[in-house]
């Protein structure tokens, strides 16, 4: 079936491949790259790229590639097609033409709608003489502005059992939707069917698509649960998305912060720190700090300064550091969470607070440091041991100097003997990385194409011209015929392009439906060629693949003539060339 192209391009949007890729491998990011292990060949060194500019990966180890769709057909064992509603469905944006037949592809659209309504209904509630209870709590209480309020789109739940659901029910949706989306509950009786969220104020949840995925609600006094969320639906999963990301992505500026509450990310951006999010009522997850790590390279962690808010810092720490990303931890004194230093203390001193957070080592060396007692010897020299063998895993010889030497007069220990103690355990964890690090430069030679023919470069940097320059389209055309490449894949790829340009935008998503799966490997292992810099784009290194193809071309058209003798092979070199000479002229 013809897929609109409208669709493709919704899907393009919704589906980052770094956010997809994530959900099945563990990437670490750097710069506009993310690495992980394979999942396509059995390996112990990262030689699996994403490339987040173009969308693509690719495995220097295997060979496999291509863009998101092309991802999840491999991964999923899917057709195209399959993929593409895998993939939609994934996004929640519906399928052409069958959403009308399949109940199961309607139910992620439907919830959203659902919520969009209930959204509404709660924020207008709050805006309307019924909301008075709400606008006192969260305005006067809580010192929210009308703007925030407005760009949060928060919301009241008034005391009773059949508001929501009877407004709902007025727009035409039944009970079982209404369960679906789980803005209604249904009875211990098991017929009864009321409102989820009654006399609270209540925060909407919003995907990076904009969409309403659920709802947290507070009350307004001490009663319990202080919040209650939405639970797991078709499309609200608490373990995957962040509270706020839809605003902090775009804010990000390469640091994110992490707080603990709804409440804290929203006074940390009414005092102009837009960068905040928030986890939805449960522990920071891998699969958040991955997500995290895909909008930035470094998470200020602004948790509650209590005891489990100490827990919680040092597991968020693990697992950005897992997924890559470089944490600081924020030292609040004076203030139980982030809204109250803020109301407390100001944005002025919020702001030198976040510029001020250390670094994971020192908030983890005094994690060490609280385990002991260092009034006596014992607690001294395991404090030492712990500390020397934790500051020996920190990367940076700098800190580890600074640290040592600090930890020399904490414990009044002679500072040689720290230095020394720290630099053992530091070589044997170099020692470690350097085995690493010999894996993972044999990996990226494997980039290299050990093997390969000067015309299959060629042919590749041709298309590598091609695909970023669709302006370069005539001039190459004119030049490079599809019968000069080498390889069929190559050839196909190249016919492609030309055909497809023709008519507008041709990124390697909309050619995950036309090439197959060799030739969308090799258009990949191109691209990522290029953005590790292999192969160069630039009118001079065209103009040189160009040559080398034609020549290789030409040799290979003069081997298929078989035997010649050096007269014979001039002339036959001379007519290749004039011809050629003249399908240029002729313009292609
Ligand atoms: P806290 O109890 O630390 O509250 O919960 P808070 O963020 O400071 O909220 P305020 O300032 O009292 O309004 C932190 C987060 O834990 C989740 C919520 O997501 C909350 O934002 N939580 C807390 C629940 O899900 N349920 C609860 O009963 C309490
Ligand atoms: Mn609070």
């Amino acid at each position: 079936m013809a897929i609109p192209q409208s669709f493709l391009d919704e899907l393009k949007m919704s589906c980052d491949i770094g956010q997809v890729v994530s959900s099945y491998v563990q990437l670490r990011r750097s710069g506009r790259t993310s690495k992980g292990l394979c999942p396509f060949h059995s390996e112990k060194t990262p030689s699996f790229h994403v490339y987040h500019e173009s969308q693509s990966f690719y495995c220097f180890g295997c060979g496999a590639g291509g863009d998101v769709i092309s991802f999840i057909m491999r991964i999923e064992n899917l057709g195209y097609i399959e993929a593409l509603k895998f993939l939609a469905e994934r996004a929640g944006i519906p399928f052409p033409e069958e959403e009308r037949d399949d109940p199961g592809l309607r139910v992620k659209p439907l919830i959203y709608e659902i919520n969009r309504a209930a959204a509404h209904y709660f924020h207008n509630i709050l805006k309307s003489p019924a909301g008075e209870a709400g606008r006192r709590y969260l305005m006067g209480d809580r010192q929210l502005s009308a703007a925030t309020v407005t760009k949060y789109g928060l919301g009241f739940a008034p005391q009773g059992w059949d508001n929501l659901r009877s407004y709902l029910r007025g727009k035409g949706y039944t009970d079982e939707q209404m369960l679906l989306a789980s803005v209604v509950t249904r009875g211990r009786d098991g017929k009864s069917v009321y409102d989820t969220f009654r006399n609270r104020v209540v925060f909407p949840i919003i995907d990076l698509r904009k969409n309403v995925i659920g709802f947290g609600g507070r009350v307004m006094d001490d009663s319990k649960p202080k919040y209650l969320n939405s639970p797991d639906t078709p499309v609200f999963k608490k373990s995957r998305n962040l509270f706020s990301l839809n605003f902090a992505k775009n804010k990000a500026d390469g640091t994110l912060i992490l707080a603990e509450g709804y409440m804290d990310v929203i006074a940390m951006n009414q005092a102009g720190f837009e960068n905040a999010v928030a986890t939805l009522g449960t522990a920071l997850t891998p699969e958040q700090a991955r997500l995290m790590g895909t909008y930035c390279k470094e998470v200020v962690i602004a948790y509650d300064s209590d005891g489990p808010g100490r827990t919680a810092t040092n597991r968020a720490v693990g697992l950005l550091d897992e997924a890559g990303v470089k944490t600081r931890v924020l030292d609040m004194k004076g203030a139980k969470d982030p809204d109250e230093f803020i109301k407390k203390f100001g944005r002025d001193r919020f702001r030198l607070l976040i510029d001020g957070a250390r670094g994971a080592t020192e908030y983890g060396l005094k994690a060490i440091r609280e385990k002991y007692d260092l009034g006596d010897a014992a607690g001294k020299a395991g404090y030492l041991q712990e500390a020397a063998d934790y500051l020996a895993g920190v990367p940076s010889a700098v800190e580890r100097e600074i640290y040592a030497g600090k930890l020399a007069e904490e414990t009044g220990v002679l500072p040689e003997v720290v230095r020394e103690s720290v630099g053992r355990a530091a070589r044997r964890a170099a020692r470690r990385m350097e085995k690493k690090t010999a894996a993972d430069l044999e990996a990226g030679r494997l980039g290299r194409m050990p093997g390969a023919r000067p015309g299959d470069i060629a042919g590749d940097g041709v298309i590598g011209c091609l695909y970023h320059h669709p302006d370069w389209r005539a001039k190459i055309a004119a030049e490079v015929s599809p019968a000069d490449f080498q390889s069929p894949d190559q050839r196909a790829v190249y016919e492609t392009l030309l055909e497809r340009q023709k008519t507008g935008e041709c990124t390697v998503t909309e050619l995950a439906g036309v090439l197959s799966q060799e030739q969308m490997n090799r258009l990949s292992g191109i691209l990522a060629r290029v953005s590790e810099g292999y192969y160069s784009i630039s009118p001079e290194a065209l103009a040189d693949y160009i040559r080398r193809l034609g020549a290789e071309a030409q040799k290979k058209e003069i081997a298929a003539a078989g035997e010649l003798d050096a007269g014979q092979y001039q002339a036959l070199a001379e007519k290749i060339r004039r011809e050629k000479q003249g399908k240029r002229r002729q313009g292609g």
